[in-house]
């Protein structure tokens, strides 16, 4: 298994250019399965998570082409996919594959408005405990289908239909939201959903259902309204920016100290982390080139932060954060309020020296002046990118092992931050 290996304790400097966004990319490619034309997705991240997704849609009928490099194409530029679901040849996602990523069950919906039935995994693990999908198929219930769980798998039939209706989510779900947007676009008549999540994310999904053909209003708002058509279009669209890669890389430039150049980065889609950073010391501006984040050799303040739905400090940031305020001077609070025990980098962030300690949701981190590099291991994604944050900064080596968790995530981790002086590389094997 792939580790990397840093060496801590130098600036970054240059530019970082930031990739389409992962959270974006799976709800645009799984709503391919809503036309039986062509939808053209560009800036689509080279991630191990968009390669499972090719797969699971693979066993659908859905083709995928990615076409070569154009004329005046930049090197780093984001891979276009051409995905094409003109029949739907097999309606279950299979455990093997849905289990190694809970975004796929959100198949479930399409597959449904297309062809009125779906036979999904449940999500490996933590399928009705900590992570669970009731909301989702409360959603699905609402438009009308029948839903019954048979030996692990969720069997979904609408046999005349999905119809629309009013679905009141009574806590916000990214997962919840798209679902039931993309169930309601091709159900018949209207459907109000109401404390829907505001992600960019969704904006960003309900943006390109409109231009397939779908009526919907409110996206981006707690209340998304949806008229239902009877076929949606193919269509050409652009994948966001990943705001929480952008995030990430701020976190570790104000965590080096030094000077970088977010490229395509948008402050709006990231206020909330951009406010925390600057109240922690760095320097944060924006240009039509993307976000710039500096700071020089000043110690870091402490924050109190609580993570939030949008547009609110986001849960993928705070292990990051976690990691940047290791070494601030003071005590810092971080409550988690989105996921239960998201808190598995601690154990690790103490190995590199960090002093943390946790009461119930909240974390405590005393600042210390010195991290010391260590082996550690990764938990998962953002977990793992919060190690690597910190290793930029310890003393000595860090060596975090299974990136595979990384590789989900992050396009070219390694590259990114080494073409800003950091001492960071990949060990096969
Ligand atoms: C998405 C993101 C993930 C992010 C999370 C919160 C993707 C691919 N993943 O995950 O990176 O951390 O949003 O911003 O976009 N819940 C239920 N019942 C359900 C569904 C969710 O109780 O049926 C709960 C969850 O346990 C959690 C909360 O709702 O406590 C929010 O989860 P949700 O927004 O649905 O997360 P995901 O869509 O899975």
């Amino acid at each position: 298994m792939d580790r990397i290996r840093i060496t801590g304790g130098r600036p970054l400097t240059g530019t970082i250019p930031i990739s389409g966004a992962k959270n974006a990319a799976l709800p645009l490619m799984i709503a391919s399965l809503l036309t039986e034309e062509t939808l053209t997705l560009e800036n689509v991240p080279r991630l191990a998570d968009v390669a499972l997704l090719q797969r699971i849609l693979g066993n659908h009928g859905v083709d995928i082409t990615v076409p070569g490099k154009r004329p005046g194409d930049g090197q780093y530029q984001g891979q276009t996919l051409q995905i094409s679901a003109a029949r739907i040849v097999d309606t279950t996602a299979p455990y093997e594959l849905v289990s190694r990523m809970r975004a796929s069950f959100w198949v479930l919906a399409p597959l449904l408005a297309r062809v009125g039935e779906a036979r999904v995994s449940m999500p490996g693990g933590c399928a009705i405990g900590t992570r669970p999908v009731d909301l989702l198929l409360m959603a699905m219930e609402r438009l009308g289908a029948e839903i019954d769980i048979e030996g692990g798998y969720v069997v979904a039939r609408a046999p005349r239909g999905l119809r629309g209706a009013e679905i009141v989510f009574p806590k916000v779900t990214v997962g919840g939201t798209h679902t039931a947007l993309m169930g309601a676009v091709l159900a018949r008549g209207t459907t109000v959903i109401e404390n829907a999540a505001q992600e960019p994310e969704i904006v960003d999904l309900a943006a390109c259902l409109t231009k397939m053909g779908a009526r919907i209003t409110g996206a981006g708002t707690p209340r998304i309204v949806v008229e239902g058509v009877t076929r949606l279009s193919g269509a050409r669209h652009t994948v966001l920016p990943d705001r929480i890669e952008a995030g990430t890389y701020a976190m570790a430039v104000a965590m080096t100290g030094g000077d970088v150049l977010l490229e395509g980065a948008r402050p709006d889609l990231m206020q909330a982390a951009l406010d925390v950073l600057v109240q922690a010391g760095a320097e944060v501006s924006a240009n039509n080139a993307g976000i710039r984040v500096s700071r020089n050799g000043a110690w870091l303040e402490p924050v109190t932060v609580a993570t939030a739905p949008f547009p609110g400090f986001p849960t993928d940031l705070q292990a990051q954060l976690m990691a940047l305020m290791a070494r601030a001077k003071g005590s810092s609070r971080i409550t988690e309020t989105i996921f239960e025990n998201r808190f598995m980098h601690v154990q690790e962030l103490v190995r590199l020296g960090a002093h943390i300690r946790l009461e119930g949701d909240t974390a405590i981190i005393d600042g210390v002046e010195r991290l010391k590099g260590a082996p550690v291991m990764a938990t998962d994604l953002r977990a793992s990118v919060s190690l690597v944050i910190a290793g930029l900064a310890a003393e000595g080596e860090t060596v975090v092992h299974r990136v595979y968790h990384l590789d989900r995530g992050f396009e070219r981790l390694e590259q990114k931050l080494a073409a800003c002086g950091a001492a960071i590389e990949r060990l096969s094997g």
